[in-house]
Protein backbone atom coordinates (compact mmCIF):
# COMPACT_ATOMS: atom_id res chain seq x y z
CA UNK A 1 0.00 0.00 0.00
CA UNK A 2 3.12 2.02 0.85
CA UNK A 3 4.82 1.55 -2.50
CA UNK A 4 1.56 2.09 -4.45
CA UNK A 5 0.72 5.54 -2.95
CA UNK A 6 4.39 6.86 -3.52
CA UNK A 7 4.05 5.51 -6.94
CA UNK A 8 0.92 7.22 -7.43
CA UNK A 9 2.61 10.62 -5.83
CA UNK A 10 5.40 10.88 -8.19
CA UNK A 11 3.52 10.47 -10.81
CA UNK A 12 1.15 13.13 -9.83
CA UNK A 13 4.79 15.35 -9.59
CA UNK A 14 6.22 14.61 -12.81
CA UNK A 15 3.86 17.02 -14.73
CA UNK A 16 4.48 20.06 -11.75
CA UNK A 17 7.82 19.22 -12.45
CA UNK A 18 8.65 19.42 -16.38
CA UNK A 19 6.29 22.34 -16.37
CA UNK A 20 8.68 24.67 -13.71
CA UNK A 21 11.22 23.52 -15.41
CA UNK A 22 9.78 24.49 -18.60
CA UNK A 23 9.00 27.88 -17.63
CA UNK A 24 12.87 28.65 -16.11
CA UNK A 25 14.57 28.36 -19.51
CA UNK A 26 11.67 30.74 -20.52
CA UNK A 27 12.77 33.36 -18.18
CA UNK A 28 15.39 35.67 -19.97
CA UNK A 29 13.07 35.77 -22.89
CA UNK A 30 10.14 37.09 -21.08
CA UNK A 31 11.84 39.98 -19.72
CA UNK A 32 9.52 42.51 -21.86
CA UNK A 33 6.56 40.57 -21.16
CA UNK A 34 3.40 42.53 -20.58
CA UNK A 35 -0.01 41.51 -22.67
CA UNK A 36 -2.86 43.48 -22.22
CA UNK A 37 -6.10 41.72 -23.82
CA UNK A 38 -7.78 44.94 -22.64
CA UNK A 39 -6.38 47.13 -24.43
CA UNK A 40 -7.97 47.53 -27.86
CA UNK A 41 -5.40 49.36 -29.66
CA UNK A 42 -2.95 46.71 -28.83
CA UNK A 43 -5.00 43.69 -30.23
CA UNK A 44 -5.51 45.54 -33.39
CA UNK A 45 -1.98 46.28 -34.17
CA UNK A 46 -1.70 42.54 -33.26
CA UNK A 47 -3.61 41.87 -35.70
CA UNK A 48 -2.05 43.98 -38.06
CA UNK A 49 0.85 42.29 -37.06
CA UNK A 50 -0.23 39.01 -37.88
CA UNK A 51 -1.62 39.19 -40.95
CA UNK A 52 1.57 41.15 -42.00
CA UNK A 53 4.13 38.38 -41.08
CA UNK A 54 2.66 35.18 -40.16
CA UNK A 55 -0.57 34.92 -42.07
CA UNK A 56 1.17 33.68 -45.36
CA UNK A 57 2.56 30.46 -43.47
CA UNK A 58 -0.16 29.71 -40.36
CA UNK A 59 -3.61 29.94 -40.60
CA UNK A 60 -6.22 30.70 -37.79
CA UNK A 61 -8.34 28.18 -38.59
CA UNK A 62 -11.19 28.84 -35.86
CA UNK A 63 -11.37 32.64 -36.73
CA UNK A 64 -13.91 34.53 -39.48
CA UNK A 65 -12.61 37.40 -40.72
CA UNK A 66 -15.58 39.87 -39.54
CA UNK A 67 -15.70 38.35 -35.97
CA UNK A 68 -11.94 39.55 -35.63
CA UNK A 69 -13.26 42.88 -37.34
CA UNK A 70 -16.59 43.39 -34.80
CA UNK A 71 -14.26 42.37 -31.94
CA UNK A 72 -11.64 44.50 -32.19
CA UNK A 73 -13.49 47.21 -33.88
CA UNK A 74 -12.67 47.50 -37.48
CA UNK A 75 -14.62 48.17 -39.75
CA UNK A 76 -14.95 46.13 -43.44
CA UNK A 77 -13.74 49.04 -45.40
CA UNK A 78 -10.27 48.68 -43.27
CA UNK A 79 -10.51 44.78 -42.92
CA UNK A 80 -10.82 44.29 -46.91
CA UNK A 81 -7.53 46.78 -47.26
CA UNK A 82 -5.51 46.21 -44.40
CA UNK A 83 -6.09 42.49 -42.99
CA UNK A 84 -7.64 40.27 -45.81
CA UNK A 85 -4.50 39.56 -49.03
CA UNK A 86 -6.11 36.20 -49.97
CA UNK A 87 -9.62 35.81 -52.03
CA UNK A 88 -11.80 35.23 -48.84
CA UNK A 89 -14.94 37.34 -48.17
CA UNK A 90 -14.82 38.84 -44.98
CA UNK A 91 -17.45 35.43 -43.45
CA UNK A 92 -14.43 32.99 -44.21
CA UNK A 93 -12.34 31.49 -42.21
CA UNK A 94 -8.54 32.52 -41.90
CA UNK A 95 -7.15 29.97 -44.18
CA UNK A 96 -4.33 30.41 -46.63
CA UNK A 97 -2.89 28.96 -49.81
CA UNK A 98 -0.36 26.48 -48.29
CA UNK A 99 -1.25 22.91 -48.57
CA UNK A 100 0.17 20.61 -45.59
CA UNK A 101 1.92 18.52 -47.75
CA UNK A 102 4.07 21.73 -49.92
CA UNK A 103 4.59 22.85 -46.52
CA UNK A 104 6.26 20.18 -44.96
CA UNK A 105 8.18 19.59 -48.24
CA UNK A 106 9.71 23.43 -47.87
CA UNK A 107 9.94 23.72 -44.05
CA UNK A 108 10.70 19.93 -43.03
CA UNK A 109 7.36 20.72 -41.15
CA UNK A 110 4.17 22.32 -41.99
CA UNK A 111 3.76 25.44 -40.18
CA UNK A 112 0.87 24.72 -37.20
CA UNK A 113 -2.44 26.69 -37.41
CA UNK A 114 -1.96 29.66 -34.35
CA UNK A 115 -5.34 29.88 -33.18
CA UNK A 116 -4.97 27.67 -30.23
CA UNK A 117 -1.18 27.96 -29.57
CA UNK A 118 -1.35 30.57 -26.35
CA UNK A 119 -3.26 27.85 -24.75
CA UNK A 120 -1.92 24.71 -25.83
CA UNK A 121 1.77 26.12 -24.66
CA UNK A 122 0.91 29.62 -23.43
CA UNK A 123 1.72 33.26 -24.15
CA UNK A 124 4.83 32.86 -22.48
CA UNK A 125 6.27 30.36 -24.99
CA UNK A 126 4.72 32.33 -28.09
CA UNK A 127 6.86 35.52 -26.50
CA UNK A 128 9.59 33.73 -25.68
CA UNK A 129 9.88 31.95 -29.20
CA UNK A 130 9.53 34.96 -31.38
CA UNK A 131 12.05 36.48 -28.75
CA UNK A 132 15.45 34.17 -28.82
CA UNK A 133 16.41 33.54 -32.51
CA UNK A 134 20.12 33.18 -33.08
CA UNK A 135 22.50 32.88 -35.66
CA UNK A 136 23.46 28.98 -36.59
CA UNK A 137 25.33 28.43 -39.55
CA UNK A 138 24.55 24.75 -39.16
CA UNK A 139 20.64 24.95 -39.18
CA UNK A 140 19.39 25.14 -43.22
CA UNK A 141 17.66 28.30 -42.22
CA UNK A 142 20.68 30.55 -40.76
CA UNK A 143 18.94 30.31 -37.29
CA UNK A 144 18.12 28.22 -34.43
CA UNK A 145 15.99 29.27 -31.84
CA UNK A 146 16.82 29.13 -27.85
CA UNK A 147 13.24 27.57 -26.59
CA UNK A 148 12.46 25.37 -29.38
CA UNK A 149 15.68 23.82 -30.65
CA UNK A 150 15.95 23.09 -34.42
CA UNK A 151 12.87 24.88 -35.37
CA UNK A 152 12.36 25.09 -38.55
CA UNK A 153 10.97 28.06 -38.58
CA UNK A 154 12.63 31.15 -40.45
CA UNK A 155 13.13 34.17 -38.33
CA UNK A 156 10.61 36.29 -39.85
CA UNK A 157 10.95 39.14 -37.82
CA UNK A 158 15.07 39.61 -38.18
CA UNK A 159 14.33 42.92 -40.10
CA UNK A 160 11.86 44.49 -37.81
CA UNK A 161 14.37 42.91 -34.97
CA UNK A 162 17.42 44.96 -36.62
CA UNK A 163 15.49 47.83 -36.94
CA UNK A 164 14.16 48.34 -33.99
CA UNK A 165 15.07 49.13 -30.30
CA UNK A 166 14.42 46.83 -27.58
CA UNK A 167 11.40 48.02 -26.63
CA UNK A 168 9.77 48.83 -29.74
CA UNK A 169 10.58 45.10 -30.63
CA UNK A 170 8.92 43.98 -27.23
CA UNK A 171 5.87 46.12 -28.00
CA UNK A 172 5.81 44.35 -31.46
CA UNK A 173 5.77 41.05 -29.89
CA UNK A 174 3.34 41.51 -26.72
CA UNK A 175 0.55 43.23 -29.32
CA UNK A 176 1.26 39.94 -31.87
CA UNK A 177 1.31 37.68 -28.95
CA UNK A 178 -1.90 39.47 -27.32
CA UNK A 179 -4.20 39.06 -30.27
CA UNK A 180 -2.96 35.52 -30.66
CA UNK A 181 -4.23 34.87 -26.67
CA UNK A 182 -7.64 36.58 -28.21
CA UNK A 183 -7.79 34.09 -31.08
CA UNK A 184 -7.57 31.51 -28.34
CA UNK A 185 -10.09 32.93 -25.93
CA UNK A 186 -12.08 35.73 -27.71
CA UNK A 187 -14.75 36.13 -25.30
CA UNK A 188 -11.77 36.61 -22.55
CA UNK A 189 -12.82 40.00 -21.58
CA UNK A 190 -16.12 39.42 -21.74
CA UNK A 191 -15.56 36.75 -19.04
CA UNK A 192 -13.36 38.91 -17.03
CA UNK A 193 -16.29 41.64 -16.70
CA UNK A 194 -18.75 38.57 -16.84
CA UNK A 195 -16.89 37.54 -13.45
CA UNK A 196 -17.00 41.28 -11.78
CA UNK A 197 -21.04 41.05 -12.27
CA UNK A 198 -21.29 37.48 -10.96
CA UNK A 199 -18.80 38.00 -7.79
CA UNK A 200 -20.73 41.56 -7.14
CA UNK A 201 -24.43 39.73 -7.36
CA UNK A 202 -23.12 36.72 -4.47
CA UNK A 203 -22.15 39.78 -2.30
CA UNK A 204 -25.35 41.22 -2.61
CA UNK A 205 -26.76 38.12 -2.28
CA UNK A 206 -25.06 37.32 0.77
CA UNK A 207 -26.48 40.61 2.36
CA UNK A 208 -29.99 39.03 2.20
CA UNK A 209 -29.22 35.81 3.13
CA UNK A 210 -27.57 37.19 6.20
CA UNK A 211 -30.31 39.43 7.16
CA UNK A 212 -32.92 36.39 6.81
CA UNK A 213 -30.97 34.15 8.71
CA UNK A 214 -30.67 36.75 11.73
CA UNK A 215 -34.31 37.03 11.09
CA UNK A 216 -35.45 33.55 11.29
CA UNK A 217 -32.98 32.77 14.34
CA UNK A 218 -34.47 35.73 16.20
CA UNK A 219 -38.18 33.81 16.08
CA UNK A 220 -36.45 30.47 17.16
CA UNK A 221 -35.00 31.98 20.60
C1 LIG B 1 7.91 31.39 -43.71
C2 LIG B 1 6.86 30.70 -43.00
C3 LIG B 1 6.56 31.17 -41.58
C4 LIG B 1 6.20 32.43 -41.18
C5 LIG B 1 6.01 33.67 -42.04
C6 LIG B 1 5.93 32.35 -39.77
N1 LIG B 1 6.14 31.06 -39.31
FE1 LIG B 1 5.82 30.36 -37.45
N2 LIG B 1 6.38 28.51 -38.01
C7 LIG B 1 6.77 28.13 -39.28
C8 LIG B 1 7.11 26.72 -39.29
C9 LIG B 1 7.60 25.92 -40.51
C10 LIG B 1 6.92 26.25 -37.98
C11 LIG B 1 7.13 24.82 -37.45
C12 LIG B 1 8.45 24.79 -36.71
C13 LIG B 1 8.81 23.42 -36.17
O1 LIG B 1 7.96 22.81 -35.52
O2 LIG B 1 9.96 23.00 -36.38
C14 LIG B 1 6.46 27.40 -37.20
C15 LIG B 1 6.18 27.35 -35.83
C16 LIG B 1 5.67 28.41 -35.10
C17 LIG B 1 5.33 28.33 -33.69
C18 LIG B 1 5.51 27.13 -32.79
C19 LIG B 1 4.23 26.38 -32.69
C20 LIG B 1 4.35 25.18 -31.80
O3 LIG B 1 3.35 24.48 -31.71
O4 LIG B 1 5.39 24.95 -31.21
C21 LIG B 1 4.85 29.56 -33.35
C22 LIG B 1 4.35 30.00 -31.98
C23 LIG B 1 4.92 30.39 -34.52
N3 LIG B 1 5.42 29.66 -35.58
C24 LIG B 1 4.52 31.72 -34.54
C25 LIG B 1 4.66 32.55 -35.64
C26 LIG B 1 4.31 33.94 -35.63
C27 LIG B 1 3.70 34.69 -34.46
C28 LIG B 1 4.61 34.42 -36.87
C29 LIG B 1 4.48 35.84 -37.34
C30 LIG B 1 5.23 36.84 -36.60
C31 LIG B 1 5.15 33.33 -37.66
N4 LIG B 1 5.17 32.20 -36.87
C32 LIG B 1 5.54 33.42 -38.99
C33 LIG B 1 6.81 28.96 -40.40
C34 LIG B 1 6.51 30.31 -40.41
Amino acid sequence: MKKLLIICFSFALIPSLSFSAGSMDLDEYIEGMNIKTSDVKSLQRGARNFFNYCSGCHTLQYMRYNQIAEDLGITEDQLMKNLIFTESAPQNLVMNNMLKEDGDRWFGKAPPDLTLVTRRKSPEYVYGFLNSFYEDSKSPTGVNNHVQEASSMPHVLWDIQERYSEEEYSQFLNDTVGFLVYAGEPIIEKRKSMGAWVIGFLLIFLIFSYALYKDIWREVK
